[in-house]
């Protein structure tokens, strides 16, 4: 079995199990499991560093990780600007929110090349390197300009713009080129590897053959949709044991006839968070009755501080949050529970458990796994309700959700009333469909299922020449 080098601009804490979400803990599961190289950057930067430092080498169970420090101005170009202020706005169909400067661009690059120099004096010939996001699309290609011939794939966690939007970064060519410098290029969805066909063909020229190849530069590269899911069954465990003040909570919401909603995001303007707020206030104006009946528990930890779309999130989210509670809260009942701090992920898991509706309303998101925590969480007997935007990646195959577009605040307040006075027949139909597509595009099928394509003797069949 070839060895497998997972290439991340975060590294995942190896040593510990209770972590919070994302990709990086996804990743760290398998490779726990499987071992292998990861490296990412090390969590610190330094005033000034050579263009060839080397990573720091530790050796963690099974995994041999290479933590690289970074310089602190370009990385706060290449971080929290290119990545965070160009490339995350773009990728998310946010053009009104990019903020560009040529520092950032030139930055961005300067890290892939670190990257990709400070890596390769570390692979063996036959590795599987695995680059991971929007961070580090260009780490291919610089590992081919230094003579890297092993087969690499590169897997994008965030959506794939329409070309028209992606038109809009001056450096859109060469961001497309240099995923072509990869074996296998992976997107979260079907949408997604749509739009970057459509790229490849009407910017390009280049179409497809039928099993999903391009070919530019002598270099085959496979274009597919390899959708990520979660531990099902971990999960589920976790949700499974409610702590008592959570189970204490639970039994105060039945006495009282009220139902939990609940909402988990990064405080990030992909999520939709002001326009949930909002369908909660349009639900309470178009059904007076339900004033007391339900509360929105909304927890969004701080990101990205010190990007200025985030800081003017916060502070709209605040001031709505502030409103819709003045407006309805009575003297022992509020709308809204707002949490802005991490909060530990087993906690969160049963607080899950315990809610009667997921409320998941992202503007543009490549997946979302709350969507899929929420309903690995639920009990199949007494099941919550899921709904879902239709702009989450997640509702390509999670379509017996409530589908709602986070436009529509109408849309919202009508159906999220519907999940909360879902008949059980109903709940426990949707669920026994969600937990089977859960299941079906689960962390395991999604790690599998790039590594196999990525070891396909057609997907480096002409690499070498
Ligand atoms: C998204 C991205 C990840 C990123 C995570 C947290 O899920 O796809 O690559 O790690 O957000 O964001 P941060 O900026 O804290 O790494």
């Amino acid at each position: 079995m070839s060895r497998l080098v997972i290439v991340s601009n975060r590294i995942a804490d190896l040593h510990s199990t209770t972590q919070s979400g994302g990709l990086a803990v996804a990743l760290a599961d398998a490779m726990r499991k499987r071992g292998g190289m990861w490296m990412g950057w090390s969590g610190k930067t330094v005033r000034a560093l050579p263009d060839d430092a080397s990573p720091h080498v530790e050796d963690i169970g099974k995994v041999r990780v290479l933590a690289l420090p970074l310089p602190e101005q370009e990385f706060d170009d290449y971080y929290s600007g290119y990545a965070n202020s160009v490339l995350w706005p773009l990728f998310h169909y946010r053009l009104d929110l990019i903020h560009y400067n040529p520092a950032f661009p030139e930055a961005y690059h300067a890290i892939n090349r670190r990257f990709a120099r400070a890596l390769a004096p570390h692979l063996r010939e036959d590795d599987l390197v695995w680059v991971q996001d929007y961070h580090l699309i260009p780490v291919g290609h610089y590992l081919r300009q230094l003579g890297c011939r092993q087969r690499l794939g590169f897997f994008l966690h965030i959506p794939f713009p329409p070309a028209d939007l992606l038109e809009a970064s001056p450096e859109h060519a060469e961001l497309v080129e240099t995923l072509l410098a990869y074996d296998v290029a992976g997107f979260q969805t079907r949408a997604d590897v749509n739009n970057m066909h459509d790229y490849l063909h009407h910017r390009m020229g280049l179409v497809p053959d039928a099993n999903g190849f391009v070919e530019s530069a002598g270099r085959r590269t496979f274009i597919g949709n390899f959708p990520i899911g979660i531990d099902v069954d971990a999960f589920r465990k976790l949700a499974a044991d409610t702590p008592g003040d959570v189970a204490f909570d639970q039994i105060r919401h039945q006495v009282l006839n009220r139902k939990q909603i609940i909402g988990i995001d990064r405080l990030d303007y992909s999520k939709g968070l002001p326009q949930r707020v909002q369908a909660i206030d349009r639900l309470l104006q178009q059904h007076p009755e339900m004033e007391g009946r339900f509360s929105l528990l909304q927890i969004s930890p701080p990101t990205r501080c010190g990007v200025k779309a985030y800081d003017q999130i916060r502070t709209e989210l605040e001031r709505l949050t502030g409103a819709v509670n003045g407006r309805w809260s009575d003297f022992n009942w509020t709308p809204i529970r707002y949490i802005h701090r991490t909060v530990p992920r087993d906690r969160l898991a049963s607080m899950i458990r315990v809610s009667d509706v997921g409320f998941v309303t992202p503007l543009r998101d490549g997946m979302n796994l709350v969507a899929k925590e929420f309903v690995a969480a639920q009990d199949p007997d007494d099941p919550g309700v899921l709904v879902l935007s239709r702009f989450a990646g997640a509702a390509e195959d999670l379509t017996a959700a409530v589908i709602v577009n986070p436009y529509d605040l109408d849309d919202m307040a009508r159906k999220l009333h519907d999940a909360l006075v879902m008949p059980l027949d109903e709940r426990r139909e949707r669920h026994e469909a969600l937990i089977e597509a859960v299941r079906e595009t689960d962390i395991a099928s999604w790690f599998d299922a790039f590594l196999a394509r990525l070891e396909a003797p057609s997907a480096h069949s002409q690499t070498e020449a």
